[in-house]
């Protein structure tokens, strides 16, 4: 199987992707890095890496689907099977997503359904929330919605600033994130309404 990611910013999440592909953690083919931002961290991690790149400008384009469709056509070349948003900070139109049906991950830096939104984790720790965590999900048309792949918390105590709880959360992105991607790329993810179930091994059903 083949893969995308798209990035944002600083890609520190795509890193940890990278390092699962290239350790063998994930058995899928990380074959293009996609960002809307030229200047975005995540393209040079990725041509560092020699692996393939795409900036698109969305403001070469007059309207969001105008933009998601020549992604598309991007992706339909490089034979992508499913989509990575490590960081990706614009919101896929409902075109995109059903070109690529469950086969799109992402990954909140809040608990689900709880903090949505561009700033899940200062929306979290400024709350005064007493645990927190991250959620790995599938994309569907609602944002930061679809069904939950894995989710892990901890606790924020009295010491923690916004930047320690940032931290913490990173660190378990960079963990459960590569994980989720590795069950998906395994076929051992199978979604039945909201809820996904993590296989023992790929069913005939699943997603793979
Ligand atoms: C992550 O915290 C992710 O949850 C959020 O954006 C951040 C991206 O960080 N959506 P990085 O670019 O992977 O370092």
């Amino acid at each position: 199987m083949k893969f995308a990611v798209f990035a944002s910013g600083y890609g520190s999440n795509l890193q940890a992707i990278m390092d699962a592909v290239k350790n063998g953690d994930i058995k899928a083919e990380l074959a293009l890095v996609f960002s809307d931002q030229r200047k975005a961290q995540a393209l040079n991690r990725a041509q560092g890496a020699g692996i393939k790149t795409l900036f698109l400008s969305r403001k070469d384009y007059a309207a969001p689907q105008s933009y998601d469709r020549d992604i598309v056509i991007h992706l339909k070349e490089e034979k992508i099977d499913f989509i990575v948003l490590a960081g990706y900070m614009r919101i896929l139109t409902p075109y995109f997503i059903k070109e690529y049906p469950n086969k799109i991950l992402n990954v909140h830096p809040s608990l689900l359904p709880s903090f949505k939104g561009r700033q899940g984790v200062k929306d979290a720790f400024t709350y005064g929330v007493k645990v927190t965590g991250v959620t790995i999900h599938f994309v569907d048309e609602k944002t930061d919605h679809g069904p939950i792949i894995l989710q892990d918390s901890f606790k924020i105590t009295v010491k923690d600033k916004l930047e320690t709880v940032v931290e913490k959360i990173h660190k378990i992105e960079h963990k459960i994130f590569p994980k989720a991607i590795a069950l998906f790329a395994e076929g051992r993810l199978q979604i039945k309404g909201r809820k996904v179930k993590v296989l023992d091994k790929p069913a005939p059903d699943s997603l793979k």
